[in-house]
Order: C-alpha cells, then structure tokens, then sequence
C-alpha cells in the first residue's frame, strides 16, 4: 500500500516529466495533482518528442491509469486537443481519466488572466496567460465550476449563469470589454462535457481502491517550490500548492500511504516569468547554459533565465516537503566548464542567510554567496554508473548530497528515457 510523489524543488522545468516517465513504467497509476496547462513536460521516446501541458508524463505508459485529480485545474478544450493529439500519433488514451472534483479552467479565465496582468504594470507576475490564478481564485471564492457540473446541464447552465453574470460586470464596467455570451459557452463546454464523459471519475474512491488492492501510485506534481503559493517567492508564485503537502490534498490520498517523496533538481537553476532568482547570470554563462541546456519555456517558448545551482532553495525543498531522495537532471549540460560555482548561502543586508526569507524585498536583495567545484570535460551521457562518471562530476553530485543533507538517487544524464543512473 504505497504512494509516491515526485516534486520539483526549485522552479519549475527541472526535468520532472523524464523521471515520471522513466519511473512511470513501473507504476499502476500516475496521478497529477496539481496546476494546469501552464505546465509543460518534455519526454523523448526514441527519436519521437513529445510535450505535454495538461495530461501527466506518465501517460505515455498505457498500462499505468492516469488520473487528472481534483487540485487539477482543467482547459477541457486543452485537454481533448492533447488526447487528440496523442491518438493521432498512435497512443491508446483509454487509460486517462479526471476527477469529478476538478474545476474547470472557463473563458473567462484566461481573458481575465491577461487583464490583471496588464492592470498590474511593472508589477505584473509573468504568467502563462492560461487562466490558471483566476480559476483557482474562483475556486476558493465558491463561484468555480467543477468538471461534474458537466455532467448534469441545468446544474451547469445555473452555475454558469451565476458566474458568468460577475465574469461580465468586470468585464464591461471595469475592463471596458464586451459582455461573454451565455449560450456559446454553454454550447460549447456541454460538447465537450459529452466526450468526457466516459473519462469522469471519482478518483479519490478508486485511489482508495488501488491502494487496498496494494497498487503503486505515483502522485505527479507540476510546477516547484518556489512556485508555492505559500512557501514559494509570493507573489511571483502559481496559484496552487506543488509541494508533496500539496499531493495528498489534490489526489485525495491520505498522507500515511505515502512512503518516497522525490524532488527533482536541476544541475543549475532556471526560472520564468518574474522574480528573484539569486544565482541570475546575466552574462555570457547564462546564454551558454540556455543554448545547452535548450532552456526555452515548453509551454509558452519564452527564453528561460538560468543560473548557478542555488542550495539555498533546494533546501528549502527538501524541508518544507520532507523529500526523502533527489532526482539530479541535466549534469550533462554542465560537461566543459572548467569550474561550477555553486550557491550555499545569501548575503542580504552584509548578513550571511542560510534560508529563504518570507519577504519578497529580502530576496530580492539576496547576492549568492558561491562555492567553486572543478568541472570535467568528458561528455557523460553514456554513463551507465555512478562509478564511470568523472571524478569530478562525483564530487559534484557528492557536495550537493552533503550540502542538502539527502540521497540523490537518480542522476539523469541524457534526454531519453533510459538515459538514468540510479544509486
Ligand atoms: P501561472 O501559473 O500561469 O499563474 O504563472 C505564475 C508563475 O508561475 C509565472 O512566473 C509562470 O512563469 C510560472 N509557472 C507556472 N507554471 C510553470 C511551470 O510549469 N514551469 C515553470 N514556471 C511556471
């Protein structure tokens, strides 16, 4: 009876897809819990590619069921264009199903997304543009509508009426925009209601089920930690909560069936949208890093910023989620530099800072504190074990283990899925 979860501890993009799909094989289900089709995970199948921004990694593995669980939020729209997507490329989807709890990602969501962000200037938070805060926000309002409602049209037409009808009077009397019509998101959404139906579940009774039954459930996590909407860097944060604590409320799996917690960690640090981001290269580094390492956003193609590995907040990960083994990913990027500074501490104020201050103005004026590991020229993709790797690439992996204090476990050195070393 077990459960385990697999986190991103820093943010976002470290490479969390290529270990769900590499673990996925070995897994009855494969669960998401969290965030929405502002995600983006990458999985390279032989010389196939394939990126994905709402349906989990682990879809890929037809035998593992997949379920979309209720801390998801769903773009229906986004959903059936990725199920198509996937069909016409060959892959049976029978196996992908969504909680009734689930709340749905509206319209107006992602038109509104777009107009705080204006609103907000300077200030804004550099989001996907998906409608994903807005929808959250409606959640905790009490005025969301959940993936059920379709199921049950009068439920749903008095549901979206009484939404729609606030949805509009910002629109017009704030925005200055023309009135949503009822009926074409009615019509629309209904149609869509019906090709899900089949894929509607109530997933926490089967979770339940499969972990009586001594199934394995992997709870895929989106988004990082510094993208918690409490722990992370408030505001430039997602609106949900990608941490493990945030796995068993959004897959409706009780915390004492969960046995590893796994935070994927990048070898370096990137970050989009706005925000403090210590380690930041500004300078020809942060362009090699990004060339190499192909740090463009999955989902919206923006360049990603890129850095130094910051210790700082990947402990602050392995903390507040009680990570129990790190996933390393991209090493290989790292191959021809003849040193790698890591972060271990800030300096903020002419103080040295172990942990990740809760005010935005701290972090923003934290300057990394750098410790200078040699680096190694060998190209370390074809490393089967830990002991073919370079000396020096050990006593990378090595430092970060002393210096987070936790196992790291599996160390990606390639894009494909059988590309892993594991300790
Ligand atoms: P939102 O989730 O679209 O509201 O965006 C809020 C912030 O989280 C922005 O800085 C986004 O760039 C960032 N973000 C959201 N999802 C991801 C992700 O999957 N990877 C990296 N950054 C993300």
């Amino acid at each position: 009876m077990s459960a385990n979860i697999i986190i991103g501890t820093q943010w976002g993009d470290e490479g969390k897809g290529k270990v769900v799909d590499s673990l996925g094989a070995k897994t009855d289900y494969v669960v998401r819990f969290g965030g929405g089709n502002n995600a983006g995970h990458t999985v390279h199948v032989g010389s196939e590619k394939f990126v994905l921004h709402l349906l989990p990694s682990g879809v890929l593995h037809s035998q593992s069921k997949c379920i979309l669980g209720s801390g998801v939020v769903i773009d229906p729209k986004v959903f059936l264009e990725e199920i198509e997507a996937l069909e016409s490329r060959g892959f049976n989807t029978d196996h992908v199903f969504m909680s009734n709890r689930a709340h749905l990602i509206m319209p107006y969501h992602i038109i509104l997304d777009g107009l705080w962000e204006t609103l907000k200037g300077d200030n804004k938070i550099g989001t996907t543009n998906r409608g994903i805060g807005p929808c959250y926000s409606d959640k905790f309002e009490r005025i969301g509508i959940r993936v059920e409602d379709l199921l049950y049209p009068e439920v749903f037409a008095r549901r979206l009426k009484d939404t729609l009808n606030i949805k509009n009077a910002l629109l017009t009397k704030i925005f200055n925009k023309e009135a949503l019509s009822f009926e074409e998101i009615y019509d629309s959404y209904i149609k869509m209601g019906e090709k899900l139906k089949k894929r509607i579940i109530n997933s926490e009774l089967e979770l339940e089920k499969a972990l009586k039954e001594d199934k394995k459930i992997l709870l895929e996590g989106a988004q990082a930690m510094m993208l918690d909407i409490d722990y992370g860097h408030y505001p430039y944060v997602t609106s949900s909560s990608p941490t493990a604590n945030g796995a068993c409320v959004g897959s409706g799996i009780a915390l004492k069936h969960i046995d590893k917690i796994i935070g994927v960690c990048k070898a370096y640090s990137t970050r989009v949208g706005e925000g403090p981001f210590p380690t930041e290269l500004h300078d020809k580094s942060g362009e090699w890093l990004r060339e190499k390492g192909s740090e463009f956003g999955a989902t919206t193609g923006r360049p990603r910023r890129c850095g130094w590995l910051d210790i700082v907040v990947v402990k602050h990960a392995v903390s507040i989620s009680g990570i129990t083994d790190i996933a390393l990913t991209k090493i290989d990027i790292l191959s021809e530099l003849k040193e790698i500074p890591i972060c271990v501490a800030y300096e903020i104020d002419g103080e040295r800072v172990e942990y990740i201050p809760s005010s935005i103005e701290a972090n923003q004026k934290a300057k990394p504190i750098l410790e200078m590991m040699p680096g190694w020229d060998e190209d370390l993709s074809q490393c089967k074990s830990f002991k073919e790797m370079p000396l020096n690439a050990q006593k990378y992996i090595l430092k970060i283990e002393e210096l987070i204090n936790c196992n790291l476990s599996y160390i990606s050195t390639g894009v494909d899925r059988d590309q892993y070393i594991t300790r």
